[in-house]
């Protein structure tokens, strides 16, 4: 029985891992980068500067770090060009629902996303309000690290043994997993072979098997 709920947000809530890919993509290819299948499930989760050195690879060295801040504002730049038109509707089937349902019980619900943009993403979507914590991914060590989920358990005051958490890349259920946490596996199931359960989204989630109702005071 457990908490809180923390979640990451790029695919998991919503469909935003696929514009981070879109605007990494295309850096790569007007750098002239190969872009491999597998660039896409080791890119999800990573902090923006790694994410970069993961595209450049053995090219990393031919660039200043004057030059990689550059390439990362531009990249960064796109992004915030396609999350112009997110709405309501880009949620992940069963996102809104169970964030609902959650705060419904008064569950508290933590955000431990490495975007830097996530505030605006939360805006557009209309669900800030849904989140009683949102950790600060400047002041945290990147995924895989278990500090971001470790400062959304803080702040929400609840153990990490008693949250569970949800992720759809492989960097953050390690986080999750080093953080003493349980993880909920969102999507590729060999990327996410480390989670506790694994699931094809979020609609299929069963949150009345985790988390404990409330009973009625029987007085
Ligand atoms: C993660 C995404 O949530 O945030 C990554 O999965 C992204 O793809 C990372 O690189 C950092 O995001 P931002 O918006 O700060 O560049
Ligand atoms: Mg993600």
């Amino acid at each position: 029985n457990f908490r809180a709920a923390i979640f990451d947000l790029d695919g998991v809530i919503a469909d935003t891992a696929r514009l981070h890919l879109q605007a990494w993509r295309q850096l790569a290819d007007e750098l002239q980068l190969p872009w491999t299948a597998d660039s896409e499930e080791k890119l999800k989760g990573l902090e923006r500067m790694t994410s970069l050195e993961v595209i450049l690879r053995g090219r990393s060295v031919a660039f200043s770090e004057e030059e990689k801040v550059a390439l990362t504002e531009y990249k960064n730049h796109r992004y915030r060009e396609l999350i112009k038109s997110l709405t309501p509707a880009d949620l992940l089937p069963g996102a809104g629902e169970l964030l609902h349902w959650l705060r419904a019980r008064r569950i508290p619900i933590g955000l431990a996303s490495a975007s830097k943009n996530a505030p605006a993403v939360l805006q557009a979507l209309e669900i800030a309000d849904c989140f009683t914590v949102i950790a600060d991914p400047t002041k945290t060590a990147p995924k895989p690290a278990p500090d971001i989920f470790l400062a959304a358990a803080r702040e929400l005051a609840v153990e990490p043994g008693q949250c569970l958490a949800f992720e759809d890349a492989a960097a953050g259920v390690a986080a999750i997993r080093a953080a003493g946490m349980t993880a909920v596996g969102v999507g590729d199931k060999w990327a996410l072979r480390g989670a506790d359960y694994l699931l094809a989204g979020l609609d299929r989630f069963e949150p009345e098997e985790f988390f404990r109702q409330t009973l009625p005071n029987p007085d």
